[in-house]
């Protein structure tokens, strides 16, 4: 099969759907892959890198795309990608399409299968290529909070692991899920204080198994975050209901209860945040102020750290683009039921419920 890496062009895209690892595991089993010229650039990865890994470097976005029957890439294709997308052409790439109407007709009309990695599903529900990016944003959190917390940027002025004779900070995380593992690990690791809260008895009790003791779990409730905030230097949202917008377990009257220059990272801000004063934010602009709390509310995270997401994100991706090459789209989703949950639109049909219904467009489902 020929497979076709192009060069991201959405603001601030620093990935790349594919690391040389992945080329030579393509060209080894006898696909041809073509890498549009410096498309891995941002991330570290050079075209000499590529060329000896066997790829063939293309000059142009246009050339990629006509030459190839798979695009492998990371954000959704943006306006300028609509028309170079052909019929049949399988993209297998990060799509969010309840998001975006206009996206989603684009890819109708192209007549293209669009594979969708965030709706790539095991059986138990769990999404495989969406673990990396929150393994790499739950990390990020305390590393990001704990910069913030300095003086010079508005923060509290708390060293998050204090120093012989001064406590550690304290470091509140709500949700002990895949993200607020990562949290957690990485403010014990720096020596701070912290407590996990979840709804899920089950989780917590994993979570008492396997940290530190300097890693406290308790309920997630109100009257206990309302109670945890007042001495938290650092808070953490990193909660989820599959489906659903993030609950608002941080109102606005809580913040006149937290110390001057407490940071809250909002990680679920993608999922509409579960601070009721958040508001979106860019690595350019990453944070701001209410009632002298710092909120950091960036929502593409990984984002900032371009070299650990693509390795991480291709680890995943690569085992299911080398059997879409092996074995075309059809054999492959038919054979694999995780796999196929990530078709979202297959030759101008909508084929994954939720986006239809997103639009209300039932007729459209196949
Ligand atoms: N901002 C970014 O760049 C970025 C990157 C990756 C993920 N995310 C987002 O981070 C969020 C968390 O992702 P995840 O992969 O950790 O999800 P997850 O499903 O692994 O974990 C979510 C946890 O929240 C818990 N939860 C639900 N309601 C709760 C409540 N009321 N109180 C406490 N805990 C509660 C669940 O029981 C679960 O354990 C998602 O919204 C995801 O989209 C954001």
């Amino acid at each position: 099969m020929k497979i076709g890496v192009p060069k991201e062009i959405k603001n601030n895209e620093s990935r790349v759907g594919m690391t040389p690892a992945g080329v030579f595991e393509l060209t080894k089993n006898n696909h041809t892959v073509y890498v549009q010229t410096d498309a891995g650039f941002g991330s570290g990865f050079f075209n000499k890198d590529y060329e000896e890994a066997g790829a063939i470097i293309l000059n142009s976005i246009e050339d990629v795309y006509a030459a190839s029957d798979m695009i492998v890439k990371v954000k959704e294709p943006i306006e300028e990608e609509y028309t170079l997308i052909k019929p049949d052409q399988v993209v297998f790439t990060y799509f969010h399409f309840a998001s975006s109407e206009t996206l989603t007709r684009a890819m109708i009309n192209s007549k293209s299968i669009c594979i969708a990695y965030e709706t790539v599903e095991e059986k138990d529900g769990s999404l495989p290529l969406l673990v990396p990016m929150s393994e790499v944003a739950g990390r990020m959190s305390i590393q990001q909070g704990a910069k913030y917390l300095e003086k010079p940027i508005k923060g509290r002025g708390v060293l998050l692991g204090g120093v012989p004779g001064v406590p550690p900070g304290k470091v509140l995380v709500l949700g002990a899920g895949i993200v607020g593992m990562q949290a957690a690990k990485m403010a014990a690791g720096l020596g701070a204080h912290v407590t996990i809260m979840d709804i899920n008895m089950k989780q917590l009790r994993y979570v008492n198994d396997v940290m530190p003791n300097h890693v406290v779990t308790e309920f997630s409730s109100e009257y206990n975050i309302r109670k945890r905030i007042k001495e938290a230097d650092l808070i953490i949202g990193g909660v989820l209901i599959k489906g659903a917008k993030a609950p608002k377990l941080i109102t606005k009257d809580m913040l006149k209860d937290m110390r001057p220059g407490t940071v809250i990272v909002d990680v679920a801000v993608d999922q509409g945040g579960c601070f009721e004063t958040t508001k979106a934010t860019t690595h350019e602009n990453p944070t701001y102020i209410i009632d002298d709390v710092v909120h950091y509310c960036v929502a593409n995270m990984p984002g900032a750290v371009p070299y650990t997401s693509t390795v991480a994100l291709t680890n995943v991706t690569l085992p299911y683009v080398l059997r879409l090459a092996n074995q075309g789209w059809v054999k492959a989703c038919e054979t694999d039921t995780t796999l196929s949950k990530g078709l979202n639109i297959v030759k101008g049909r909508v084929v994954y419920k939720e986006i239809a219904e997103a639009f209300n467009w039932e007729t459209e489902i196949s």
